[in-house]
């Protein structure tokens, strides 16, 4: 895999924009549907608010939005740390661990979100990639394997970008253990937590009781706004302080605004609004699954989360083929090797859009 660079979802999205035809996108996980109701009210509210409330907030979050979610999780309000989305937590608990740890790698799954192993290497560190299981799990005695003195984290995402899979309890357990005996961190990346198909598959990082958990999440995906940069990560207490730190000396402090509205819509949300969203992309996963079948491609049906991995007998992955499949076919997607190696010859689908029905029509046709 390449080295820090810009990611190549840019390049995807510019080449679709760019097509001489009309195209199904179907490369990025921005949601297309609407905010929670509050979000919209408490911005408008926000806007009509005394000038002090435009000012900075505590760097660490506002404090009762850091109280919500302590409580949420059952934790202390002292380990929560609201940051610029999950993006920013999770470099927040790889630069800590990197800097604090033993060690200078960090373990990753391979297929992995691309962001994991930049950032490693951003940080000076050394990615240590497993390849995942056929289902996108991961195998906790491969995770040992790979694990080492020298490994500072193991990083995980379930629901996971890119595969779907979703990992249980007793898996992050086990991959807690690992990273107790290397004095490394379990850091969970649970951005996806509200789109589980499978009821009762998903388990958080903070039920097992280890010092060395940080779960990371957001806002971004489970409210539709990515923009708003609303995240948290939730550190073992002996790291809060160095983490809030960091995160003061990167930003001073977050978007007040933004946090703001967040606080009011999680106390104004129904349960409904969460459901109604997930059962969507349910609705959308199993069409374009449907579709799938018709053109002959392997898949793995997510169990969670925004994206459908594919692969087309003949036709592997790369970025020329991707490239293909929006002139000629009029679906965009992300080439399987932007996440690795063990599903290069793979695409990637991000079904948010209302027209995945009809991307996978194109493609049935296409590949028909
Ligand atoms: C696995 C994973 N983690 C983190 C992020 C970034 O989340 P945020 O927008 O909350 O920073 C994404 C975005 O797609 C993601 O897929």
């Amino acid at each position: 895999m390449d080295d820090y660079e810009r990611p190549p979802f840019f390049h995807m999205m510019e080449y679709a924009a760019d097509a001489d035809r009309d195209v199904v996108d179907m490369v990025s996980g921005n949601p297309d549907w609407e905010p929670p109701e509050a979000i919209r009210s408490g911005l408008q509210r926000y806007a009509e608010g005394s000038v002090e409330t435009f000012q900075y907030p505590p760097s660490e979050g506002l404090y009762d939005l850091r109280a919500t979610l302590a409580e949420r999780h059952d934790v202390g309000t002292e380990r929560v740390v609201i940051t610029n989305g999950t993006a920013e937590a999770n470099y927040l608990a790889m630069a800590t661990a990197l800097e604090t740890g033993s060690g200078g790698e960090i373990v990753m799954a391979d297929p992995v979100y691309p962001y994991y192993h930049k950032r490693t290497r951003m940080l000076g560190g050394t990615p240590q990639f497993v390849p995942v299981e056929p289902d996108g799990t991961l195998a906790p005695a491969a995770v040992r394997r790979a694990a080492g003195e020298d490994t500072a984290a193991i990083v995980v995402n379930s629901p996971n970008n890119p595969t779907g899979a979703v990992y249980g309890e007793a898996l992050k357990r086990e991959l807690a253990a690992v990273a107790d005996e290397h004095d490394a961190l379990l850091i969970s990346d649970e951005v996806y937590e509200r789109f589980v198909y499978d009821e009762g598959a998903f388990g958080s990082a903070l039920a097992v009781d280890s010092e060395s958990v940080v779960v990371t999440n957001a806002f971004s995906k489970s409210m539709a706004i990515t923009g708003f940069r609303v995240g948290y990560g939730i550190f073992p207490e002996r790291l809060a302080d160095a983490v809030r730190t960091r995160h003061m000396l990167v930003n001073v402090a977050g978007s007040r605004p933004a946090q703001r509205a967040v606080l009011d819509a999680i106390e104004a949300t129904p349960e409904s609004y969460y459901e109604h969203n997930r059962d969507r992309l349910g609705d959308r996963i199993a069409t374009f699954c449907d579709a799938l079948d018709d053109a002959g491609a392997a898949y793995t049906r997510p169990q969670g989360g925004f994206y459908v991995m594919a692969r087309f007998e003949g036709y592997p992955g790369t970025l020329e083929n991707a490239e293909q499949l929006i002139d000629e076919a009029g679906v965009a997607g992300m080439p399987g090797d932007a996440f690795g190696d063990s599903r290069a010859s793979w695409f990637r689908f991000a079904v948010v859009t209302p027209r995945a029905a009809e991307a996978a029509e194109r493609l049935a046709t296409y590949f028909s």
